[in-house]
């Protein structure tokens, strides 16, 4: 299954590699879900999806709740006369000033798939700040939509910084961590992630990915 967002550092690519060492468990964890690539692509009973991107998880609740009706709506932003700079930097100035909740994570999908490279980023004021993509027909993932509606049913989604969610971890939990990449010198390259599953109070199994 494939995430209805561009998200950077998406695991998609290399989601059987992942699968292939992920241990098996009650309930799936993921403490920096981001587009949610482990999530979509296993079958665990449970799940907690936990990201600290406040618009993330503000559209994941909308899709979850209203489904269809939120989709149509999105939808409504992905059109020809929608395509320009002018247009983009007018509604990337209303998604930074509206109060209006379901607007934004409408507009927040639509900045992610007009705005350059699908990147998240925010100045110090915390003013979403991407400039223009320049696509010339950017793609409406409606079936995307669709399939992480569905499989989101069950999910819990918290919207917290991962210690707390870590914390929340019982016997029995897979918890798959992919955090942020932070070089750990100027010349390191990949990331660093870790999946593990909880049979006691402590982690048993811890898989480098
Ligand atoms: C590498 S991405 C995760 C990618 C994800 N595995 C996927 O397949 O799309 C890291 C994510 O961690 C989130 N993040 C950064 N700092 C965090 C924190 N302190 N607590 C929780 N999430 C955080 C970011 O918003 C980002 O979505």
């Amino acid at each position: 299954m494939k995430p209805f967002l561009k998200w950077a550092g998406n695991k998609y690519a290399i989601i059987d590699r992942i699968k292939a060492v992920l241990p098996s468990g009650n309930r799936l964890i993921e403490p920096f879900a981001g587009s949610a690539a482990v999530f979509l692509n296993t079958d665990f009973e449970n799940a907690i999806l936990n990201d600290i991107n406040t618009d993330l998880m503000t559209l994941y609740r909308y899709l979850q709740k209203d489904g269809q009706r939120f989709i149509g709506y999105c939808q409504t932003f992905f059109v020809k006369e929608m395509n320009d700079a002018d247009t983009y930097y007018q509604f990337r100035k209303i998604f930074n000033q509206t109060g209006d909740e379901r607007l934004r994570a409408a507009l927040f999908l639509y900045l992610n798939r007009h705005g350059y490279n699908g990147l998240c980023r925010y100045n110090n004021k915390g003013e979403f700040n991407v400039p223009f993509g320049r696509y010339s027909k950017p793609y409406f993932p409606a079936v995307e939509m669709t399939q992480f509606h569905q499989k989101i049913q069950t999910a819990t989604l918290t919207n917290r910084n991962f210690v707390e969610i870590m914390e929340m971890a019982r016997s029995g939990d897979v918890i798959y961590c992919d955090p942020p990449y932070v070089p750990l010198t100027e010349t390191a390259k990949g990331d660093v992630e870790f999946a593990f599953v909880i049979v006691a109070a402590q982690p048993v199994v811890t898989v480098a990915v």
